[in-house]
């Protein structure tokens, strides 16, 4: 019997499953979407069970499909949309409110008290992240303060701190959550944990000082393990819903994941994934970098009984999500127009768009930034507007690059891209150009999956080292700066005009 090796990616906006054989190729795949739930602007929320329930969707269609019996999964990894907070109740397994989803301000005035109070420093010292409402910090805590108790038995009227505290409640970010319904088993992976705010990323470990700040017990956060676990997170249950035992045995957020599939496995690799935002990794090896220009220093990931390997991130928030934007607001009919309609005139005439919508991250850190379009004259057109935002991508990429060149000392020769976005080779030139730099896209782009199905079958030996996996990455296209040098920089002089107009619009 051939076997294969399984991958969860659970993404902002929805859950798909592939299974890919030895050579690293697809074997099968599902999707499907989940609901966003905005309850009020800047609050985004994500339904747990949903989730739980699509993943169990996905893998039986995704199995069905390809004739892939779960008895030839010789392993299952998970990666996951960081950050992302779900606490729930021990005993039902239920949560006791909906997921705070990254993108998430709710605790913007929260996080600009603990700024005021001066905690910036330590916090980017312990968790390697700037203090924003990104993470998982606020998260939780809003939840123990704000979601109503559960008429439960167990809960006897007590109110969710309580709860907490006496090990009722237990947290975790999604892979946790999937992890938890999988096997039963409370754990998270070190890539997962760098993004909580909670996990000091030096001494691996929670951390007591700043689990106490932000009133989160440590009776509710989980066990930390390595993203490739050779003594596994737990096995799927053989009278659950895969009716198999299967291990599984790796799991990293997906930008980690990403990085692992597209093998940036040596110090000063790098790659961009372009989903609902867009996040610009580079392995740095085993020395955590510090960023003096906005960056967050995070984990890469960790290989059972090997030292962790850091990277450093600028997380942009909305890329893909701006080209979702224009549909929504009938500027095109779907993604793949938007080439089309930008080719069709030559500049933006001088439009800039940014897509500040849930404020912006690296290198900016301004929750209150929102989303501006500058420069707009009467004749300017959809296409102008559908060209600006393209371009968004392309900028906000770029000041992620001059930000990781100055804090790395690298030279970036060659970026790995990969994400839905990258089939398009009119953005994947305008990249190219604007960072004039080469772009190399891979043959498999869904690289999040691959990443957390090497990590997984590296930990079961069905790869049995990391070297076997470089040889999988082929290129399929690589894109040359075409344009001027001088003329890109006059226009980007012109994208951090705007992204000034952009900052410090929102006012409660
Ligand atoms: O940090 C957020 C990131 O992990 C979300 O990724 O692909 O779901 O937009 P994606």
């Amino acid at each position: 019997m051939t076997q294969y090796v399984g991958a969860i990616d659970q993404g902002t906006t929805g859950t798909r499953f592939m299974v890919f054989d030895h050579s690293g190729q697809v074997v099968a795949n599902a999707y499907e979407k989940h609901e966003q739930i905005y309850p009020k602007p800047g609050w985004v929320e994500h339904d747990a069970m949903e989730i739980w329930e699509n993943t169990q969707s996905v893998i039986q269609e995704a199995l069905s499909r390809a004739d892939v019996d779960p008895e030839q999964l010789a392993a299952l990894g998970v990666t996951n949309q960081r950050e992302t907070t779900v606490v729930w109740d021990k005993d039902s397994g239920r949560p006791v409110h909906n997921a705070l989803v990254w993108q998430d301000r709710r605790t913007t005035d929260r996080v600009e008290e603990i700024q005021e109070a001066g905690k910036v420093e330590e916090i980017r010292e312990k968790t390697g992240l700037e203090c924003d409402a990104y993470f998982s910090a606020t998260k939780t805590e809003w939840i123990l303060d704000n979601a109503e108790p559960l008429k439960m038995s167990s809960s006897r009227g007590r109110d969710l701190r309580a709860r907490a505290r006496d090990g009722e409640l237990l947290m975790g970010t999604i892979d946790t959550w999937l992890i938890y319904n999988l096997t039963g088993n409370h754990i998270t992976d070190v890539t997962n944990a760098s993004r909580t705010m909670l996990y000091n990323i030096r001494d691996l470990e929670w951390d007591d000082e700043l689990l106490e700040e932000f009133s989160v017990p440590k009776e509710m956060v989980p066990e930390v393990r390595p993203s490739s676990d050779e003594d596994y997170y737990g096995h799927t249950d053989p009278d659950g819903f895969l009716g198999a035992e299967v291990p599984v045995a790796g799991a990293l957020g997906d930008q980690q994941a990403a990085l692992f599939g597209q093998t940036c496995f040596d110090a000063g690799d790098a790659k961009n994934t372009y989903g609902t935002g867009s996040f610009y990794l580079m392995n740095t090896g085993e020395e955590a970098v510090s960023s003096d220009t906005g960056l967050l220093t995070t984990i890469g990931f960790q290989m059972s009984g090997e030292p962790v390997q850091y990277a450093l991130e600028g997380s942009i928030f909305i890329t893909g999500a701006a080209i979702e934007w224009l549909e929504d607001v009938d500027l095109i009919n779907n993604a793949a127009q938007t080439a089309e309609l930008a080719k069709s005139v030559d500049s933006t005439d001088g439009v800039y768009m940014v897509p500040a919508f849930t404020g912006l991250g690296a290198p900016h850190w301004d929750g209150r930034a929102r989303g501006t379009i500058v420069g707009m004259t009467r004749g300017t057109g959809k296409e102008h507007i559908v060209r600006a935002t393209l371009e968004s991508i392309a900028y906000q990429t770029r000041d992620i690059g001059e930000a990781m060149e100055a804090d790395s000392g690298v030279e970036l020769t060659s970026l790995r891209v990969d994400g839905g976005a990258v089939k398009n080779n009119f953005l994947c030139q305008l990249q190219s150009d604007i960072l004039q730099t080469e772009i190399a896209r891979p043959e498999v782009d869904e690289t999040t999956a691959l990443g957390s199905a090497y990590a997984a079958g590296l930990a079961v030996g069905y790869w049995e080292t990391i070297d076997e996996l470089r040889d999988n990455w082929q290129i399929d296209r690589e894109f040359e700066p075409e344009a001027e040098p001088a003329t890109v920089d006059a226009q980007y002089e012109r994208w951090a005009d705007a992204v000034e107009r952009a900052k410090d619009w929102a006012r409660d």
